[in-house]
């Protein structure tokens, strides 16, 4: 069993742990008495993601010990960015833990629990990027297919953008970029299994450099405009960018890539340039306006999506207000945002001007308010309109199937199980504050 926390990267990395696993003989499971091996895939973007991980493994540390008495084994791996941060320190505060292993090292998974035994618990934090992709084992149709019709595909691995606040570069290590080669071969493979979707992640995906065999240099740009040849592949997306490497190639891709859907996650984290340049994100509010124009430009519907980061140290109330200009300004589909969270060995945390937690907490109530808000409308604007759906999944009533709009709503509507996996025309009837409701207009697949 594997248990995943934070970004896409962790789920993606779990799939890839099952896959491996899968070959040693282990059988995936959601059940925890049944299992005999929990992996915590671990996140360390926030002090309170890390506690969570230590409070789970004290309650699975109990779990161990009934099964001991039992005679029967179960296995504890610390996986993820806390297991990287951390690393020895996970052991010696959990006594249960038989394993810790890195983000980027995790394809030795398999030898390092063999020799987990008797006793000896070990420590696995190398970075080895290219050798975990090289050696990790292909899914098979039935693992693909099971795990839906939409995927992620690692391009990008790691940050070196240093934003004063994040541990991911510490955690992830520098940037990396997957060969275009293996990038097609993997989106093709899962393709072939019946995927319709396909999301490319990486830290800083937009940063994406990868080597094609002649050793040219791609961008994320022309990337994506050669996976929009597969055939059978109906939907591309990428997550997450940084505004800094937000290319005009990029840009005009959304306008020249059909398949390219119309929704763009760009954290901007602050609307206020002083604190911008204090975050060390190399990007101004005017600079973040211009892209979001600029992608409207080559394609109008585009949804914009945030990350926010409210209270980093220094933010005078003024600081907040200019947040929330930028956020009136643009019109969010949806954002994340949080209360700044020092993280030990950042430069944000080594500074005396921290903001009360009370600031906070009014300053994220106050942005999420006006958030929510925009999330709302955005909705609300879908009724009435006609939209191509992706359906993934039975809905949650009987007769009812759901899926996604080009602007990453979930979508609800009575239908047939047979249309999952396919995009099907759909009259939007009803809005929620998450999720929309509808009707299919026609039953024929697009594609
Ligand atoms: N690579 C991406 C996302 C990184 S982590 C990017 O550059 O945007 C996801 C989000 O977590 C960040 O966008 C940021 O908003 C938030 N985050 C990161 N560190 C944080 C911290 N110390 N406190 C609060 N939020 C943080
Ligand atoms: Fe963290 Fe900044 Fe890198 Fe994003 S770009 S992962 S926020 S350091
Ligand atoms: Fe968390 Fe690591 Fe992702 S810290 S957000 S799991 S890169």
């Amino acid at each position: 069993m594997v248990k995943s926390y934070g970004c896409q990267m962790n789920v993606y990395d779990a799939t890839r742990m099952a896959d491996l696993l899968g070959r040693e003989g282990y059988a995936e499971t959601q059940n925890e008495d049944d299992a005999d091996l929990v992996i915590l895939n671990t996140c360390h973007i926030r002090e309170k993601a890390a506690e969570k991980i230590y409070s789970e493994l004290g309650k699975l540390a109990l779990a161990k010990r009934a099964r001991d008495a039992e005679g029967r084994e179960m296995k504890i791996v610390v996986a993820g960015c806390v297991a990287q941060a951390e690393g020895e320190e996970v052991l010696k505060r959990q006594r249960a833990v038989d394993v810790v292993v890195g983000p980027q090292s995790y394809h030795r998974l398999p030898d390092l629990l063999r020799q987990a035994k008797n006793g000896r618990r070990l420590t696995d934090t190398e970075f080895a990027v290219d050798d975990k992709f090289r050696a990790l084992p292909n899914p098979s149709r039935a693992q693909i297919r099971a795990r839906g019709v939409a995927a992620f595909v690692t391009v990008q691995e790691g940050c070196d953008k240093f934003c004063s606040f994040c541990v991911v570069p510490y955690t992830r290590g520098a940037e990396v970029s997957r060969p275009v080669a293996d990038v097609l071969a993997e989106t093709q493979r899962l393709v072939d299994a019946g995927v319709a979707e396909i999301t490319l992640i990486g830290q800083n995906v937009n940063a994406y450099r990868g080597a094609d065999q002649a050793g040219r240099e791609w961008g994320l740009a022309r990337l994506l405009e050669r996976l929009a040849q597969i055939e059978g592949l109906a939907r591309l997306r990428y997550t997450t960018s940084h505004p800094v490497d937000m290319t005009q190639a990029l840009i005009d891709a959304h306008e020249s890539i059909p398949k390219l859907m119309p929704y763009v996650h760009l954290p901007a984290q602050s609307g206020s340039d002083r604190v911008l340049k204090e975050m060390n994100r190399k990007h101004g509010a005017a600079d973040y306006l211009d892209i979001v124009r600029r992608l409207r430009k080559a394609r109008p519907d585009v949804a914009m999506s945030s990350d926010f980061i409210v209270g980093f140290p220094g933010e005078s109330d003024a600081d907040f207000e200019a947040t929330m200009a930028l956020v009136r300004e643009i019109g969010f589909a949806s954002s994340f945002s949080f209360k700044y969270s020092p993280r030990p060995g950042t430069p944000g945390a080594a500074r005396d001007d921290q903001i009360d937690e009370e600031a906070k907490s009014e300053r994220l109530a106050a942005l999420q308010a006006l958030l929510d808000e925009q999330r709302r409308a955005f909705n609300d604007a879908a009724v009435g309109r006609e939209i191509d759906v992706l359906f993934e999944k039975p809905g949650r009533h009987e007769g009812q199937i759901a899926g996604k709009s080009p602007y990453l709503q979930a979508v609800h509507v009575e239908g047939p199980l047979e249309a999952i996996g396919r995009e099907a025309r759909v009259k939007i009837i009803a809005a929620g504050p998450n999720s929309l409701a509808g009707r299919l207009v026609s039953e024929e697949a697009k594609a």
